[in-house]
């Protein structure tokens, strides 16, 4: 299925308001995605992301509409040569190897665009889908944190995955 990364615009609203506003994609993410997901959160999102002057979060585009978000988050101090990525697509969507492509894309704009070598993600130890999503694209994992979640009163392991970049 044809897709493209692109820079989130305010006009993106109504359609990030509908896809995202899912319990099934609400309930792998950090609380900072809301549930449910209103207009104003929506917005809030877009101002945000649309602030930053080298992009960091794309909207995946599907014939012109946003139907999820993609985004590489450089660290600081003594961690800032990795970044973190997150992401989440509309349930309308899944399984038509979208993810998988995106996340090699974002890596591949990441290493190119940010003084980085290295690329992880945390996803819940129970969440297969994204840990097939990160496999795919050629991420490693390294380590279980125990307990380290407490999502929706149930405590959950996280998992790092990696991708270092052996060039530098
Ligand atoms: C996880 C998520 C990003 C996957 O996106 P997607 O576009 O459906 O994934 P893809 O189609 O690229 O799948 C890549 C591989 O993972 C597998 N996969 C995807 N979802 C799966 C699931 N729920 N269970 C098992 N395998 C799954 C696919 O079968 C595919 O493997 P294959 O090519 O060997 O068949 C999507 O389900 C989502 O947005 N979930 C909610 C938010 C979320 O979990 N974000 C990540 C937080 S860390």
């Amino acid at each position: 299925m044809n897709y493209k990364l692109r820079d989130w615009k305010i006009s993106d609203l109504e359609s990030l308001v509908e896809h995202a506003n899912n319990y099934n994609i609400a309930k792998w993410l950090t609380n900072q995605f809301p549930h449910p997901y209103t207009e104003t959160d929506g917005r809030t999102y877009i101002e945000m992301v649309m602030k930053d002057c080298v992009t960091k979060v794309f909207a995946i585009d599907i014939n012109g509409e946003a139907v999820g978000s993609i985004g590489i988050f450089p660290q600081a101090d003594i961690h800032m040569k990795s970044a973190e990525i997150g992401y989440w697509l509309s349930e309308k969507y899944w399984g038509k190897g979208i993810m998988a492509k995106a996340i090699e894309e974002i890596v591949d704009y990441g290493f190119r665009t940010f003084d980085i070598v290295r690329i992880y993600a945390r996803p819940f130890s129970t969440n297969i889908g994204s840990q097939r999503v990160l496999e795919k694209a050629g991420f490693k994992l390294e380590a279980r944190l125990k307990k380290a979640l407490y999502k929706s009163g149930e405590y959950l392991d996280e998992l790092i995955y990696s991708k270092i970049n052996e060039q530098p």
